[in-house]
């Protein structure tokens, strides 16, 4: 008989708020999955693009950011903007490496709206149980999706810069924030400065297990070979990686082995 799946789910809650919700729902008896873990920041703006890619990388199958509503943060710099910035460049960038971004959810949940707490988790829950395990439903082995999360962590301080110096942006209104990143501009940024950058990083990431021709590299990162081409001379170029011309294949290059 198979056995129903059941999905390792996280939600990193700020305290003054969505903690307080969770508290409330938990008091009540309003029932969610027991199997959602909860971990308490001070703030959603403390969570950081490194805990939800590290969460992937653990096999968590769907993560959940929950703060104060848009206007009641505690903190004068309002952490949840940033919160919604970096959630939803998050998505963008899961979507970029082949990850459903419907794993990753943000919601502003009061200290008061235990109900409203509970009924999240568990529509959140039957979401992550209906789209199946990370990576089965995306098509992805394994091993290549380890490979392309690790790519990204180990981008994440440039993706830092990137965010604050480029793609922060303040609205008003959470139909604002998801307006912008769907917009045309949003897209030409991320594609102009973060998906090269991606794309490199998961060759320079392949690159450090061994030495690989460029028909080999496009077909484990399912590239094709143009694209792979056009990154392999480029960082050659800049001595991220070099080409040994009697095996035809290019290995990293030993300055940048780390
Ligand atoms: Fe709750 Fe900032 S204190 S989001």
């Amino acid at each position: 008989m198979a056995t129903e799946f059941k999905p390792i789910m996280l939600g990193i809650v700020c305290n003054w708020c969505c903690y307080g919700g969770a508290d409330l729902a938990g008091v009540s008896r309003f029932q969610y999955p027991p199997y959602i873990r909860l971990i308490r920041v001070m703030c959603s703006g403390r969570v950081d693009m490194s805990f939800i890619i590290r969460a992937f990388q653990n096999g968590t199958d769907g993560v959940f950011v929950g703060g104060c509503h848009l206007g009641d943060c505690h903190y004068v710099t309002q952490g949840n903007h940033d919160a919604i910035n970096m959630v939803e460049m998050t998505k963008k960038i899961l979507a970029n490496i082949g990850v459903n971004p419907a794993r990753l959810r943000l919601e502003w949940v009061s200290a008061g709206e235990g109900i409203r707490f509970a009924s999240i988790m568990n529509e959140f829950a039957e979401q992550i149980t209906k789209l199946g395990p990370l990576g089965k439903s995306e098509g992805i082995e394994n091993s290549l999706l380890q490979l392309k999360l690790e790519a990204v962590n180990r981008l994440i301080p440039y993706l830092r810069v990137v965010q604050n110096e480029r793609l922060q942006v303040r609205k008003s209104t959470e139909e604002e924030y998801k307006e912008y990143y769907a917009s045309e501009e949003c897209n030409r940024l991320f594609r102009e400065l973060i998906a090269d950058k991606i794309t490199l990083s998961e060759i320079i990431q392949l690159l450090r297990e061994k030495a690989f021709s460029p028909g080999d590299l496009a077909s484990n990162l399912n590239l094709n070979l143009s694209e792979i081409s056009r990154h392999l001379i480029s960082s050659a170029n800049h001595g991220l990686i070099r080409y040994d011309a009697g095996q035809k294949r290019y290995a990293i290059a030993q300055s940048n082995y780390r």
